[in-house]
């Protein structure tokens, strides 16, 4: 299905798979996307899916890259500008519970930051519960830190951290 979009990147694993980034498409990957979050988040309801697969032409949207194992889409990293400074974008990332550890999720995180910088991003944060454990090792792996509360201050208003229930901001200059 996806094998004539985009660029292969291949990553040889241990059992052979071969996974391709790429980038991502609404057209030809929402219903591989909405698979990969019910994964996720298998308590969420259809309308909680469809708003999470957002329109990439979306005026704040800088990349979002996809990864793709046997035709499938096991994982996701998407950059947001902030609304209230478009130097600093918010980055997100997920991978199907059965393809993690792997790499996958840092592969994706690198890629779009890469392409982030390229399109002017200074610093890229990222925001989640203060106890997902999995999303702050890896943040912390691809170098991010704790933000000064003088740059929380600042950029307070377009943050997400109100969404969440017990949140956590970590920042990295690029
Ligand atoms: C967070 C998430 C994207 C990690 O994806 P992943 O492909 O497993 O990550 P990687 O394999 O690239 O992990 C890189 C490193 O991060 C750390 N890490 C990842 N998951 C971890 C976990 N559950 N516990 C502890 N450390 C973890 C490890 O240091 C790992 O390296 P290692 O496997 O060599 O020890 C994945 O667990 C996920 O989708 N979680 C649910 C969605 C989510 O919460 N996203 C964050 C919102 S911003």
């Amino acid at each position: 299905m996806y094998d004539n979009i985009g660029n292969w990147i291949v990553v040889t694993f241990v059992d052979n798979w071969y996974m391709k980034i790429i980038d991502y498409s609404k057209k030809e990957m929402s219903k591989g996307v909405i698979e990969l979050f019910s994964s996720i988040y298998p308590n969420w309801t259809m309308e909680e899916l469809n708003r999470i697969d957002y329109d990439e032409n979306h005026q704040l949207h800088v990349t979002t890259k996809v990864a793709i194992i046997n035709d499938q889409i096991v994982g996701q990293a998407n950059i947001f500008r902030l609304l209230n400074n478009p130097t600093i974008a918010n980055l997100g990332y997920h991978v199907h519970p059965d393809y993690r550890r792997r790499g996958i999720g840092i592969k994706l995180s690198t890629k779009a930051m890469k392409i982030a910088k390229k399109n002017g991003i200074k610093t890229i944060i990222v925001q989640t519960e203060a106890d997902n454990l999995g999303a702050i090792v890896l943040a912390r792996k691809l170098g991010f830190e704790i933000p000064p509360k003088s740059f929380v201050e600042k950029i307070k208003s377009g943050l997400k951290l109100h969404r969440l229930k017990n949140s956590i901001c970590l920042y990295k200059r690029i």
